[in-house]
């Protein structure tokens, strides 16, 4: 029972995390673009255990910070079928977020037949920041796999289509621009990936700021943007589609198809007033290349080297997520599910509740 307990607790709590630097109230720099940003949002999705991935799921759905596509996009111009985006198509699979696009050959309405998937942030308040995610595409010909930023005005996306052989990652800003019939390079950019993104997990990043944008695969610069860079708050999206639009994404999917994120990893900016850095804790942004790296390190490790001195320096910050998930209760900037403390409590409260009901029989025969 008290096992069983255990073994619950844990894969709620190794479901996801979002997690923060709670002691970098001072903001995050990046040594190699110079840029600092106050605010830091990180989501693991590596530890899971398959077996439990029901409850998990649930877990998924039950993220306030998280939201699920639910619309359609109706058919356009030669494409073959609406974009039907369901939540269901979005879950906790292969120690990863999974955002599917399903075909079910059975059904023959194209609303019914071929369903995509979309997942993003709640908040709609980044403005400027560092967006990095370790994503893997498919193999299944004819999806588009998509990394963006997105508010009413536009979007900035990184997209990798399946269809397109040797693989190559888009870079788009929206609006974009057209030049002679065809969309403009000063924003649409198509890049030589040089892998095959199904193959394995890569980075891909986009670092936005006023009036420039830069796009990175695997932390090397692959194309920059100086034209038409969004401007309003906004928030983060992925999403996985198949249209049959013979002149982009092709297909549609004969077969569902996967992409997978492992992780993401935002540095920014908010729009609102109040995300200003504090500087209480520590005197000096955090090293972003330091905190990748402890991340990197694996969760487990860096615990053990918290010491709640609130020095400033740097190191004070290689704190893990679950440490970083209690600390920042208290500090005004969090961005932590909530959820997973009420897990916690009601999980330890049954655990207490179990180990008292398993001794207490011994207690009264000792007694
Ligand atoms: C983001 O916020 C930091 C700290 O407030 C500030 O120094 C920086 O200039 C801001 N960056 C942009 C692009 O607005
Ligand atoms: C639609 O497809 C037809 C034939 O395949 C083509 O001639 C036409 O230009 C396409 N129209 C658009 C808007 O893509
Ligand atoms: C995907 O299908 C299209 C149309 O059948 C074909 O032209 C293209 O080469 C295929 N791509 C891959 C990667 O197999
Ligand atoms: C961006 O560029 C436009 C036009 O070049 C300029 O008017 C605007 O002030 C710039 N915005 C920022 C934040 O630098
Ligand atoms: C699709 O491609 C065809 C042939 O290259 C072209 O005639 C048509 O205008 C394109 N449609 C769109 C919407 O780009
Ligand atoms: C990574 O973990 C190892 C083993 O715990 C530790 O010795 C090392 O200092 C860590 N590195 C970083 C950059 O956190
Ligand atoms: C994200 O996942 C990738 C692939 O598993 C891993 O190499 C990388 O270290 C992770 N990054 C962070 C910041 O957790
Ligand atoms: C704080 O850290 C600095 C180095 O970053 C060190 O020189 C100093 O002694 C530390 N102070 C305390 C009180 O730990």
């Amino acid at each position: 029972m008290i096992l069983l307990i255990v073994l619950v607790y844990t894969s709620f709590a190794l479901a996801a995390q979002i997690s923060t630097f709670s002691q970098c109230d001072c903001g995050y720099s990046d040594p190699a673009t110079l840029a600092t940003w106050s605010e830091m949002w990180h989501m693991n999705f590596e530890k899971n255990d398959g077996s439990t991935a029901a409850m998990q799921q649930q877990q998924l759905y039950s993220y306030k910070e998280l939201f699920f596509s639910s619309y359609i996009i109706e058919a356009k111009f030669n494409d073959s079928y609406p974009r039907v985006f369901r939540k269901e198509n979005v879950r906790i699979h292969d120690e990863s977020l999974e955002v599917r696009v399903t075909v079910d050959p059975t059904k023959s309405k194209p609303v019914e037949r071929i369903q995509c998937g979309g997942v993003g942030t709640n908040r709609l308040n980044f403005m400027y920041g560092s967006f990095r995610s370790y994503m893997r595409a498919t193999k299944v010909n004819g999806t588009v796999a998509g990394m963006f930023l997105y508010n009413t005005q536009g979007e900035i996306d990184i997209e990798l289509l399946s269809a397109v052989q040797p693989s190559q990652a888009y870079f788009a800003m929206h609006p974009g621009l057209i030049e002679n019939g065809k969309a403009s390079s000063l924003t649409h950019g198509n890049v030589q990936l040089g892998f095959d993104p199904a193959d394995d997990f890569h980075e891909y990043r986009f670092d936005w700021f006023p009036n420039l944008t830069v796009f990175y695969v695997d932390g090397m610069e692959s194309y920059r943007m100086t034209t038409n860079v969004l401007n309003l708050p906004s928030r983060v999206m992925f999403n996985h589609w198949t249209d049959g639009n013979a002149n982009f994404s092709q297909g549609p999917a004969k077969e569902d198809a996967s992409i997978n994120i492992k992780n993401m990893t935002f540095f920014f900016n908010s729009s609102d007033i109040n995300s200003v850095p504090t500087c209480l804790n520590s005197r000096a942004a955090c090293d972003i290349q330091k905190i990748t790296r402890a991340l990197q390190n694996g969760s487990e490790q860096a615990s053990t080297s918290s010491t709640g001195n609130n020095n400033g320096s740097d190191e004070d910050a290689l704190f893990n997520p679950f440490e970083r998930t209690k600390a920042s209760l208290t500090s005004g900037t969090t961005m932590i599910g909530q959820q997973d403390l009420l897990y916690s409590y009601c999980i330890y409260t049954l655990l207490f509740a179990s180990i008292w009901l398993v001794f207490t029989p011994y207690t009264l025969i000792f007694t």
